[in-house]
């Protein structure tokens, strides 16, 4: 078999600020991503699935253990792994095309290239006719394209997207989750998604990996077998739902009953 994209081996992780108590946000957790695979994160808030991303794109250390990518040990960002957060940042000053060019400077294309290259990618996120426009003219859903598209134009392997829809409409969400499942296609990156829905878990995911309440571990992976695009009425998907449900329920009522504890 090929090498795991992500290797995370037995990591941990604890915050430490000064003057607080530490926060032993995840703990021996084990996962491999595979080339080309989609992977989604479930799990209750405060588990650490924001962490675990931080980590894999080398914004922050590991407490324990180790994050391999390609087989070596991750140090610091790479244009290889792209994070997009809830909320696209994208710069605000900057017209959609060169915000997503901005990223291209720094693999030290040619001016000129560089917007071929961004324009190439926004048509291909529907943006085609956006290029002139500030990030502030778009809607949301358009925002959350452009950072796509940002991040896309990288061609990064693995694409890391912290709950990337949460802010935008049912519709628009169901539009964004088809646009990704197309990219992805295309782009044969892995991508690491987390969400706080079951329904966009089992719409999109090869494989999702349900988190126990903090310090976050593997509950349960569970692979998802049904042909895309998922149809809601399949009892199969029925299935997943009642237990990906059962599966968070549980987790959630530990989380809250350890705060309500502190
Ligand atoms: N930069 C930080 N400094 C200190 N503590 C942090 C930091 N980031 C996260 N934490 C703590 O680590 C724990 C896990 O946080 P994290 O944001 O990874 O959870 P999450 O699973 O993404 O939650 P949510 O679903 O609400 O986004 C929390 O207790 C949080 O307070
Ligand atoms: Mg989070």
């Amino acid at each position: 078999m090929a090498r795991p994209a992500v290797s995370i081996r037995n990591v941990g992780k604890t915050w430490e600020v000064e003057g607080r108590r530490p926060v032993r946000a995840i703990d021996g957790l084990t996962i491999d991503i595979e080339p080309g695979e989609f992977v989604v994160l479930l799990g209750p808030s405060g588990c650490g699935k924001s962490s675990l991303l931080y980590m894999i794109a080398g914004l922050e250390d590991v407490s324990d253990g180790v994050i391999e990518c390609d087989g070596l040990p991750i140090t610091a960002p790479s244009a290889e792994r792209g994070l997009i957060f809830q909320e696209a940042s994208l710069f605000p000053w900057l017209t959609i095309l060169d915000n997503v060019a901005f990223g291209l400077a720094i693999q030290a294309e040619q001016p000129e290239r560089r917007r071929e290259i961004a324009t190439e990618i926004l048509r291909r996120v529907g943006l085609g006719d956006m290029l002139d426009k500030k990030p502030d003219e778009l809607s949301g859903g358009m925002r959350q394209r452009a950072a796509c598209a940002r991040a896309l134009a990288m061609k990064p392997k693995v694409l890391m997207m912290d709950e990337p829809f949460a802010a935008l409409d049912v519709q628009t969400r169901a539009k964004m989750q088809d646009f990704l499942l197309q990219i992805w296609r295309d782009s044969r990156a892995s991508i690491i998604l987390v969400t706080h829905s079951i329904d966009e878990a089992i719409s999109l995911a090869d494989r999702v990996v349900v988190f126990t309440a903090r310090p976050g571990q593997v509950k349960e992976i569970v692979p998802i077998d049904m042909p895309r695009p998922r149809n809601p009425r399949d009892p199969r998907y029925h299935a997943y739902r009642d237990h990906f449900t059962e599966l968070l329920a549980a987790e959630v009522d530990r989380a809250f009953a350890e705060q309500e504890v502190r």
